[in-house]
């Protein structure tokens, strides 16, 4: 059946993948976007799919936005939190203002989206949310005392929200990926990039269809008993 659906971050990199496979899947898609026009204008020539910006770190930015979707689309039955941004550095250097834009985004973020559909979802007795942490927020990771705080505050979120929407008809799920082939790897030096794949037992990088395929998985109508869960996808690097 078809739905309408939101995906953050969705006109790039692992965003872009999961819109793209909601859409396959018969699914209405409003992607959002934070900054880069020319990305997301590329994005819609080549998918159709429509993209709508928005910081989701400003919570009256998120109810407004989400509104203008609905107006457009229709209530929102699927949303997935996957805009995330990096500002890593060694905790002795790291500064009040990296630490505020991370847990803005990857954290607070989702509590923004998330609350401003909600209720809809309550109402009508149906929801599917998934919220994309990392592998760093289940291992922690060098210079990353931001982001894994944030992406571990994910997963806590998560498994609240899944005991309070259990009997609403709303799951709320994790995926968590390892390290995968986008943008966001450009900020690693090729030597710790080395380290790193070394690391992983699979011997690559994942691809971000690879974890679009677990957030589509978790949308289906017919995932209804899985809730609070965390999707590892990260090719072996850490198991929990
Ligand atoms: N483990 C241990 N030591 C590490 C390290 C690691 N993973 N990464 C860097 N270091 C060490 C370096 O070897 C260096 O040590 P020495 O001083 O002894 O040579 C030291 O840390 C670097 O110190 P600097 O003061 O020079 O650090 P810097 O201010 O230049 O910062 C850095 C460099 C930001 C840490 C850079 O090395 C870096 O970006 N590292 C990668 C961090 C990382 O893995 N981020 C994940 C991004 S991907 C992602 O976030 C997506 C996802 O969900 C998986």
């Amino acid at each position: 059946m078809g739905r309408v659906a939101i995906v953050t971050g969705g006109t790039r990199g692992i965003g872009a993948a999961i819109a793209k496979a909601l859409k396959a899947e018969g699914h209405t898609v409003a992607a959002t976007y934070g900054g880069n026009d020319e990305a997301a204008k590329a994005f819609t020539d080549e998918t159709g799919i429509p993209t709508y910006k928005w910081d989701t770190g400003d919570y009256d930015a998120c109810k407004a936005g989400i509104e203008k979707v609905e107006s457009e689309h229709g209530p929102v039955e699927i949303l997935i939190n996957n805009a995330g941004i990096t500002r890593d550095a060694p905790f002795h250097k790291m500064t009040p203002d990296q630490w505020n834009q991370v847990i803005g985004t990857n954290l607070t973020g989702v509590f923004n989206m998330t609350h401003n559909v909600w209720n809809g979802m309550r109402d009508r007795g149906f929801g599917r949310i998934v919220t994309i942490s990392s592998i760093n927020g289940q291992k922690g990771q060098f210079a990353q005392a931001n982001y894994a705080a944030a992406k571990a505050g994910d997963i806590g979120f998560t498994k609240s929200l899944a005991q309070e929407g259990a009997k609403k008809g709303i799951t709320v799920n994790v995926v968590a990926p390892g390290y995968i082939n986008t943008d966001m790897m450009s900020t690693i030096p090729d030597k710790v990039m080395e380290s790193i794949v070394g690391g992983i037992p699979v011997g690559r990088l994942g691809e971000p269809e690879e974890i679009a395929r677990c957030v589509s998985f978790l949308c289906g109508d017919d995932a209804g008993f899985i809730t609070g869960s965390t999707i590892s996808a990260n090719g072996g690097q850490y198991m929990t």
